[in-house]
């Protein structure tokens, strides 16, 4: 008997180093609260669709442009990309893969992000800068239930990767690369402390 496993969902988790990890939090947890204070038209779109949060996804989404923190942590992420795009062996024969866009998500108690996929992007991530213990996983869907037509569920005990949904519980000071392919969603925030993390998509510029 064999049993080959085929059209794998990869996802890429990584930290920088200790010391760089503890500084870029400490400034861009600060930055990322002086931006909600200067960002009247984000904080208007956030109380109509971000309810108990705050998201410059709407209003500030060119950070590395403005602050030479984002910038750095632009430049590392722009790194650890690539080694992501070499490990799925992805080839861009024309063109390269550039961040289009970078925003700030402050989510305050009760504050979810419903099931979405991030269209026309070919990677997209997240930074994490806190996320205390009750503030929420990141939990993602498999990317074939669409097609499904009748898939009894899996057992309680099942392996990771024969489950249909999964729970990730990131760090502060790390990241998480996906296809904008995957469906992913962020379960309500039932600390009464912020989760703050920086997203982002990766374009293919042609
Ligand atoms: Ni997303």
């Amino acid at each position: 008997m064999a049993l080959e496993k085929l059209f794998p969902t990869t996802i890429y988790r990584s930290k920088p180093t200790r010391a760089m990890a503890k500084q870029l939090v400490e400034r861009l947890v600060r930055e990322s609260y002086a931006f909600r204070e200067i960002d009247s038209p984000g904080k208007k779109w956030s109380k109509q669709n971000y309810e108990g949060g705050y998201t410059s996804y709407s209003s500030v989404t060119d950070l590395p442009f403005r602050s030479s923190e984002f910038a750095r942590l632009k430049k590392w992420i722009d790194g650890e990309v690539k080694k992501y795009v070499r490990a799925l062996e992805i080839e861009l024969p024309d063109g390269k893969l550039e961040m289009a866009t970078c925003w700030i998500n402050i989510m305050g108690k009760h504050c979810y992000h419903a099931y979405h996929l991030h269209p026309l992007s070919v990677i997209s991530g997240t930074f994490y800068l806190q996320t205390p213990p009750g503030s929420g996983a990141f939990k993602i869907e498999d990317p074939r239930i669409q097609s499904f037509m009748n898939t009894p569920p899996r057992t309680l005990s099942a392996k990771r990767d024969n489950r249909r949904y999964l729970d990730i519980q990131p760090e502060p000071g790390e990241l998480l690369l996906f296809e904008s392919f995957l469906k992913h969603e962020v379960t309500p925030n039932r600390s009464s402390q912020d989760r703050i993390s920086v997203s982002f998509n990766y374009d293919w510029i042609r």
